[in-house]
Order: C-alpha cells, then sequence, then structure tokens
C-alpha cells in the first residue's frame, strides 16, 4: 500500500489519499490548542475515513460524526474509524439531509464541519461506477442510491440546448455545442448506455488533443448534474451557519472553480453582515510536493471560516455507534 502523510486507505483497485490534511487540521485549530475544540465535528463527505481520522487523531475531545451519501464509502469509513469507539458516529446521508441525521444522532454541541467535495479515488477508479471514459462500464455515475437519474437517463433525454448549458456551465466545457450535438445525433441511432461509447462520441465531435482527455470536462458536468452537486454544497453551507456554535469552524475542500466561487460569496457575505470571520482570504491549494504524491490534489482549494455567532437547539447527545 502507498502510503503519503502517514494516511492512506487502500480499497480492491484504488485507494483515496485525503488532499491538504494538515492544512485542514490547522484550519480547525484556528490558532488555539487542539485540545480546545471540544464537541461534535461533521465530516459531511467521508469517503474512506482519511481526514475524519486525522481529526480524531489531532482532537483529543472531539467526537466526529461521518457521513457519506454512498454506502460502500461508508464501509470503507467504518473500518478506518474502528478504533475509535464511541468517538466516532457513522451515518449514511447526503449533505442536505444532514439536519435530520444530526438530530437523530443528538448533536449538541457541533464545533466543526468539513466538506471535502467531489468524488473519490474509489469511485473514480471503479469502471462499475460508471464515473470513467477510460474504462468502460454503465453510464451511471450515480454517488449514492438516492440519485433518481442516472448519467444516461441525461445524456438520451435532454434537449441539445440543455445539454450544452450543462457541459457549459458544470463543466467549463467551451465546445459544449459541438458536444450537444455529436450526443443528440449519436442517440438517434442507439442510446448511449456505456462510459466509452459516450467518451469515443465526444472524442470523434471535438478531437483528440490537449493534456487532458476529450470527455474531461463533460463527465465532469454530468457527474456534478446526477449528483446535484451545486444544491448539495449550498445546502451545506446553509447547515453549516445554521448549526456551528459561536467559535465552531467549517473547512470546505473544493475542487472545481465554480464550488470554490460559491464558498468564497458565501463565507464574504457572511464576513461582511459578521456571522463569519474568514480563516484565509485567499484559498490554500496544495504545495508541489503534495501534488507529486496525489495528483488528485492538484485542483483542490481550501477555504474556512469561524461561526461569530449562532442559534443551536439539538437534543442531548446519544451515545457513540451507528446512526
Ligand atoms: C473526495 S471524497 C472524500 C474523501 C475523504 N475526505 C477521505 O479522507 O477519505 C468525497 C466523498 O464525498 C461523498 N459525497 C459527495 N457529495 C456528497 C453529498 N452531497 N453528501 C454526502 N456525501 C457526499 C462521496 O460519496 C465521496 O465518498
Amino acid at each position: 500500500m502507498r502510503s503519503s502523510g502517514g494516511i492512506t486507505v487502500k480499497e480492491e483497485k484504488s485507494e483515496h489519499t485525503p488532499v491538504l490534511v494538515e492544512e485542514v487540521l490547522e484550519a480547525f485549530a484556528a490558532g488555539e490548542p487542539r485540545e480546545a475544540l471540544s464537541g461534535d465535528v461533521v465530516d459531511g463527505t467521508a469517503g474512506a475515513g482519511g481526514h475524519a481520522r486525522a481529526l480524531l487523531d489531532a482532537f483529543p475531545n472531539v467526537r466526529v460524526i461521518a457521513v457519506d451519501r454512498d454506502p460502500e464509502a461508508l464501509e470503507l469509513a467504518r473500518d478506518a474509524l474502528a478504533g475509535y469507539g464511541a468517538r466516532a458516529v457513522l451515518a449514511r446521508g447526503r449533505l442536505s439531509a444532514l439536519e435530520e441525521i444530526l438530530e437523530r444522532i443528538g448533536v449538541e454541541r457541533l464545533v466543526g464541519f468539513l466538506v471535502d467535495l467531489g468524488a473519490s479515488s474509489m469511485q473514480l477508479g471503479r469502471p462499475e461506477r460508471g464515473f470513467s471514459f477510460t474504462n468502460d462500464g454503465p453510464l451511471d455515475m450515480r454517488m449514492g442510491p438516492d440519485e433518481r437519474r442516472t448519467a444516461a437517463d441525461i445524456v438520451n433525454t435532454w434537449d441539445e440546448a440543455d445539454l450544452a448549458d450543462l457541459f457549459f456551465h458544470e463543466g467549463g466545457e467551451r465546445r459544449s455545442r459541438r458536444i450537444a450535438r455529436a450526443i443528440v445525433e449519436g442517440r438517434r441511432r442507439a442510446p448511449f448506455l456505456r462510459t466509452l461509447a459516450l467518451a469515443d462520441a465526444i472524442e470523434r465531435a471535438v478531437g483528440r488533443g490537449g493534456k487532458t482527455h476529450a470527455a474531461t470536462r463533460t463527465f465532469q458536468a454530468l457527474r456534478r448534474a446526477v449528483n446535484q452537486e451545486g444544491e448539495e454544497l449550498r445546502q451545506a453551507l446553509l447547515l453549516a451557519e445554521a448549526e456551528l456554535v459561536p467559535g465552531g469552524r467549517l473547512v470546505a475542500l473544493t475542487f472545481h472553480s465554480g464550488e470554490d466561487g460559491e464558498v468564497k460569496r458565501f463565507l464574504a457575505r457572511g464576513a461582511r453582515e459578521g456571522r463569519w470571520q474568514l480563516w484565509n482570504k485567499r484559498p490554500l491549494e496544495p504545495q508541489r510536493a503534495e501534488v507529486r504524491r496525489n495528483p488528485r490534489a492538484r485542483s483542490a482549494r481550501l477555504r474556512a471560516a469561524v461561526r461569530k455567532n449562532g442559534l443551536h437547539a439539538h437534543p442531548a447527545p446519544a451515545a457513540g455507534g451507528d446512526a
């Protein structure tokens, strides 16, 4: 197993190396001794549990509520956190359902909230999940069973103009119209059901070239739409604002410029209006050494802030274990 910063989580075909771990811990400490952070911390995108484990190791007085929408990810997190007993509570669900999850668990004093968005290496690396444009799989891309539609549903039913808008706005794909036209023409012959068939059609429409595969941005846009990633992030930010106690810390890791912009605007407005104190004005990015070790870290951006005032109304904490 490869190891990086002491934390790696191995899975059958791929492993997930958490990004910016030291920076995440620094942001949660917010300049105070680590013992001072005391209460519950939500890791709303637990994945394989790498960040959750680092938080539990670094902050002796916190309980971590590890949540993920993907049942397979949650099993990995369960393994990673097995040694922490009642200090780690696991729950499956989406960021947009967190309010209810926290209520069920009985979170009383939420002092930290972490989101590490996007897909994990396990999801991207397993062709049967349908995220890969280099290994064939069903055109699925659902991160969890709550998602109503697959990527195939979108590709085979949306209007050409809507597809083009999606690829442009959610993937930053400048050739979005050409790709949307090729998809609509292609699906008249047969619906797109496999990832490679779609990736090939995109490559034929716009040609090869460049450092990244021609289908990269289109696949990203489809994944974001299938999993409603924009709306999920908005809900997570609102929940953090509503639930964190004064002094509580929000740390957001994003991998998409649109998402980073969303977090930036949300926190900037909150800071102007006295609800947040920014931990960093410019987003933190990984050092070159980290990117060498873990290329997925390349586009990571970290923003963090401390809640200045807030209301909280959850019942008393329950014992640890599963929620
Ligand atoms: C980049 S990985 C997180 C990795 C994790 N920090 C670690 O150290 O292993 C992102 C995870 O977030 C989950 N996820 C993405 N969007 C989510 C959402 N809206 N609600 C809950 N989980 C989500 C994915 O299923 C995936 O497992």
